[in-house]
């Protein structure tokens, strides 16, 4: 999109730098102000240390901007521990010259277009983890978190262009329970998934991305699940991935 600074958003994409050059990503011809956006599970900061280092430096030779969200596989301290600053409305941990994370609870106007973020979700895969080494508490959100992102949305008048979050909204999950996609709906996430319902519920927008689910597929009331697929959010357009 020539002349155009140009979001693009993927799903999960779990400490795998291949998923952010080509021929994995279409992203010959992005500029230094086009940006792609990961619905959480990032996972190039996982508290491994020259690895992750290594990672974030081979990030910031790509020519685009990337902002993520937190999902629920991500080392939380360490993450917590760039410096935060104010961006483009919101609160932001800058990690990188082209890198930063997008907190919770946050309402931005990226080059005219606002949107809501809220990451974290509940680890399935928990009881294998060990904490504080592949498993942080961290990753679901905090009340406060809640309260900051419903305070946020009411000072953009509940108007939005965009809602993105790591995890599900509830009637989305309930929709995937009811086609056979998916058997259990995790009670420790529901919480989190009712929250959601309700930003989507009483917060204009014209679409919901999330990631998470580790499939691609578009859902009822403008909602998409990501994992591989990459959208446009200025058109709305799939640009690559998998056909759902
Ligand atoms: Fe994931």
């Amino acid at each position: 999109m020539e002349g155009i600074i140009t979001i693009y958003i993927t799903g999960d994409t779990h400490g795998d730098p291949g998923r952010f050059f080509e021929p994995a990503l279409p992203c010959q011809d992005w500029t230094d102000k086009d940006k792609l956006i990961v619905a959480g599970d990032f996972g190039c900061i996982f508290g491994l240390g020259l690895t992750d280092e290594a990672k974030l430096d081979r990030l910031s030779q790509c020519t685009y901007e990337i902002l993520f969200l937190d999902g629920n596989h991500e080392c939380f301290p360490k993450i917590y521990s760039y410096p935060e600053e104010n961006w483009c409305g919101g609160r932001v941990h800058r990690v990188r010259r082209n890198i930063r994370h997008l907190m919770r609870g946050q309402v931005y106007e990226i080059e005219g277009m606002r949107i809501f973020t809220m990451g974290g979700g509940y680890s399935i895969d928990q009881m294998y983890r060990i904490p504080g080494r592949s498993w942080w508490p961290e990753e679901m959100p905090t009340d406060a978190e809640y309260e900051e992102g419903l305070v946020n949305l009411r000072k953009a008048r509940n108007r939005v262009d965009v809602i993105i979050s790591h995890a599900a909204p509830s009637q989305s999950m309930q929709y995937l329970k009811q086609q056979g996609i998916f058997s259990v709906v995790f009670p420790q996430e529901a919480p989190l998934g009712a929250y959601l319902e309700k930003v989507a519920r009483l917060t204009e927008h014209r679409h919901y991305y999330f990631g998470h689910l580790h499939m691609d597929a578009e859902l009822p009331e403008n909602r998409t699940a990501l994992y591989y697929a990459l959208y446009c959010l200025n058109t709305g357009k799939k640009i690559a991935g998998p056909t759902a």
